[in-house]
This record gives C-alpha cells, structure tokens and sequence, in this order.
C-alpha cells in the first residue's frame, strides 16, 4: 500500500476527479479527511469508500476552501485529531467559460477564489505543520488550461496557469524542510465539471451535446475523454514516495493534447 495510514487532505473530494482519487487512496490504506462545499456528494464518496474498501478511515467536512478562516480552523481540527498531516490535495475547482467582453466579474472573483485563493490557503495553513513535521507533500490540481490557451476560457486559463506558477514558487521555498510540491494537469477528463461546460457550449452555440463533446474528444490523441480514475493515478504518483525525487513539477494526464 503506497499510502498506508498517511493521514490525507483532500478537496473537492465530492465529485469527479476528486472522488475517484478518494477511493483510489483508500485502497491504498490512506486516513482521509474529505472536503468539500457539496456535504450530499461529499457523503455520498464516504459511502462509496465503506463500500470499496470497508477497512479505511475516511471522514467528510464541509468547508469552503475560499474561506480563508474556514481552512485555518479546518486545518486545527485535524492536526489537534490526528496529530499531522502527511499530504495536501488541492483539488477543489470551478470553470466558468465565456467570452471575455461578457464574462462578469462575479465569476472571474469565484475562480480566483476557489482555484487560485483557495489552494494557496490549504497551502498556507498547513506549511507551517509540514515545516514542523520536517515533512509533506503538496498536490495541486492544475489543467491543460495553465499549459495552452483555450477558446472562451481566458478566465479559467489565468487561474490555472497561476497554480503551476504557485506550485514551482512554493516547491522553492519547502524543499529545505523536504516538503514537495508538484501539480496534475488533466486533459478532457469525465467528470461533472466537464460536462456541464460541453452542455453550456452546446447551449450557447445551439448544437447538439454530442457534438461539442466530440470536439472535446478530438483535443487528445486518444480520441476520448479521461477517465477520473486515470487522473487519480498520477496524483497517487506525486503523493506517494515513489516520486521522491520530485518537486516544482507538473505531470500532463491530458491524452497528448499539449503535445500537438
Ligand atoms: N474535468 C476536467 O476535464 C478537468 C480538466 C482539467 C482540470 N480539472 C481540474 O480538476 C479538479 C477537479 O475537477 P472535476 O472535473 O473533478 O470537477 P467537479 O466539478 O466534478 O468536482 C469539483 C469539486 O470541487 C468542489 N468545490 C467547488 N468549489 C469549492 C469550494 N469553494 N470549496 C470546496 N470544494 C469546492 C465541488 O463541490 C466539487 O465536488 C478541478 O481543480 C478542475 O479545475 C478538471
């Protein structure tokens, strides 16, 4: 087991890619504390763990990782239960797309609340621990949209580029207290997030589903979408000590859609 008794923290742990990485860790005998804002799904992933893997310890809390005070205290809690923390997942994560002269400022501050803000304030809540402890590990979701532009998601792509520069920036100042940090970049992976946005473009640009999900499809060399499970793997890679020797880096899980 890569992770056994590894006490995790974990967000947007109710959906998706998120999901599936916790489920993905318990097998892999991690003690996982799921967050997110969504405590139906973030419930229902709990279950689904009892189910997977009867054996594992996996708690949810709601928290809203924008919320500066929120993820501070959320952070106590966990250190005054558990005593530590060994790996950080930031994988909570919002798109909203649109065309840059209608897209309002209310949805731009929602990405940077909860895709810039909220992984640095995981982050910056938990560094002092893992700088006590003399160890961590720190995954940030970030996407392809951080590595390439994208049609109608200029607001999107500057959050993302803004967690790899995050995540090389902060792989600086942990390694002297050998903390690594590394980033995932996943390409079209299948997740609700994903369709709701190939449903909004489709909407918009009166097409059938089908169509833009093609257009999706055909962005990777695969000619399919991600599976979150396959996005799991890697971040399972990058907390794990098997990529010891690892920091500041970003792994594409995008099916070769940068590499065009
Ligand atoms: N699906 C894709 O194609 C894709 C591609 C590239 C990157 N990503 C990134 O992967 C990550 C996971 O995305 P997904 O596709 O699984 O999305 P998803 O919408 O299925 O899951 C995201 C989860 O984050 C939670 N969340 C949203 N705001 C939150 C907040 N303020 N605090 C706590 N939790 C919050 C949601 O409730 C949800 O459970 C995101 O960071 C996303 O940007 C996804």
């Amino acid at each position: 087991m890569k992770l056994k008794n590894k006490i995790v923290l974990l967000t947007g742990a109710a959906s998706g890619i998120g999901r599936s990485t916790a489920i993905f860790f318990a097998k892999e005998g991690a003690i996982q504390i799921l967050a997110d804002i969504n405590q139906e799904g973030g419930e229902e992933t709990v279950k689904l763990i009892k189910k997977e893997a009867p054996d594992a310890k996996a708690e949810f809390i709601n928290l809203d990782v924008s919320k500066s005070g929120d993820v501070a205290e959320t952070i106590e809690k966990i250190l005054k239960k558990y005593g530590r923390i060994d790996v950080l997942i930031n994988n909570a994560g919002v798109v909203r797309v649109g065309l840059p002269e209608e897209f309002t400022e209310e949805d731009y501050d929602l990405l940077i609340n909860v895709n810039l803000k909220g992984t640095f304030f995981c982050c910056k809540y938990a560094i002092p621990y893992f700088k006590k402890q003399k160890s961590g590990v720190i995954v940030n979701l970030a996407s392809v949209a951080g590595h390439i532009g994208q049609v109608n998601h200029a607001n999107y792509c500057s959050t993302k580029a803004g967690v790899l520069g995050m995540t090389r920036a902060l792989a600086l100042d942990l390694a002297p207290f050998n903390v690594r940090v590394n980033s995932v970049s996943p390409g079209a992976t299948d997740t609700p997030m994903l369709r709701s946005d190939v449903a909004k473009n489709a909407r918009e640009r009166g097409v059938d589903f089908e169509v833009v999900k093609k257009e999706f499809e055909e962005e990777g060399l695969f000619g399919r979408w991600a599976k979150p499970i396959e996005v799991a793997k890697a971040i399972l890679f990058l907390a794990s000590d098997d990529s010891s020797y690892m920091t500041g880096a970003d792994i594409l899980v995008d099916g070769g859609w940068v590499a065009r």
